[in-house]
């Protein structure tokens, strides 16, 4: 479903994302783990638009994408909840995932402001969309609640559900459990875990190794923004250069 094919992307001097190449099947649950600064995000925003490669492809559905501004790889089923979080604070839970929506609408902001018929149809659909996600991520009973009320395992699953709400075919799951521990943790496992159960094709970049190693069938090492392996979990674990680029320093610094 998707591939990248020797993407490379520099800021300055750093090469952030290092002639990386990944294949993703439909359905896959796919893991990316790496250090701090390995790359992972920079890859995440290649892939959806936010950045441009300097060199190599995106293909997604075996059509090239990496030309493409992000809003229209949106439209063709690329959706990602951030690794910061970014809520409106003054708006609900609800809003705030229908704000998730807006990008496959036709209406302009005119017509939006004379509110004609065709807007309203919109908004009705689109508020049917976004309450459809929230039941999908579990948390209709806190849809009138404001979001900066919420706690962090709350808002993430909010940024999930908003990710959602456009009904994507690929998700890209920025570390949504950092920071969330005990319960708000299962919680954000389950929701993941369920996603994949759906059939949902996912992209999941996590620091901790144990939280993606239970929900992925295949993972990808980044260091320094290269790929240093790619396999199934239990061949990643054991491998020499993962330990000694990533859970031997994550080890040292425990
Ligand atoms: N907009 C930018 N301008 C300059 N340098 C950047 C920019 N974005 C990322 N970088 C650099 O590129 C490298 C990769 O950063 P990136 O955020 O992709 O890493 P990451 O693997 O997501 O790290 P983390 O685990 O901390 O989120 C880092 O050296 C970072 O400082
Ligand atoms: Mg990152």
């Amino acid at each position: 479903m998707l591939e990248t094919e020797s993407l490379t992307r520099r800021f300055g001097g750093v090469v952030a994302v290092n002639d990386v190449s990944v294949r993703v099947a439909q359905g896959e649950l796919h893991g990316i783990i790496g250090p701090n600064g390995a790359g992972k995000s920079t890859l995440f925003a290649l892939i959806t638009g936010h950045l441009r490669p300097n060199t190599g492809a995106v293909a997604f559905d075996g059509r090239r994408i990496e030309h493409l501004p992000a809003h229209e790889r949106a439209r063709l089923g690329i959706a990602i909840a951030f690794q910061s979080v970014r809520l409106f604070r003054g708006m609900s839970v609800l809003e705030n995932v229908m704000v998730g929506a807006q990008c496959s609408t036709h209406h302009g902001f005119l017509e939006a402001a004379l509110r004609l018929p065709r807007h309203r149809r919109e908004e009705r659909a689109i508020r049917e969309k976004a309450e459809a996600s929230l039941q999908r991520a579990g948390i209709t009973a806190h849809a009138g609640r404001s979001a900066q009320s919420l706690p962090l395992g709350l808002q993430r699953a909010v940024q999930v559900a908003r990710a959602l709400c456009g009904g994507p075919r690929l998700l890209l799951l920025d570390e949504p459990a950092s920071g969330l521990r005990g319960a708000e943790r299962e919680a954000l496992s389950g929701l993941i875990e369920q996603l994949r159960g759906e059939g949902l094709t996912v992209l999941l970049v996590e620091h901790d190794v144990a939280f993606v190693t239970r929900l992925a069938s295949r993972i990808t090492v980044m260091d320094r923004g290269r790929v240093i392996a790619e396999g199934p979990p239990a061949e990643i674990r054991r491998d020499p250069a993962v330990v000694a680029a990533y859970l031997g320093r994550e080890k040292a610094s425990a």
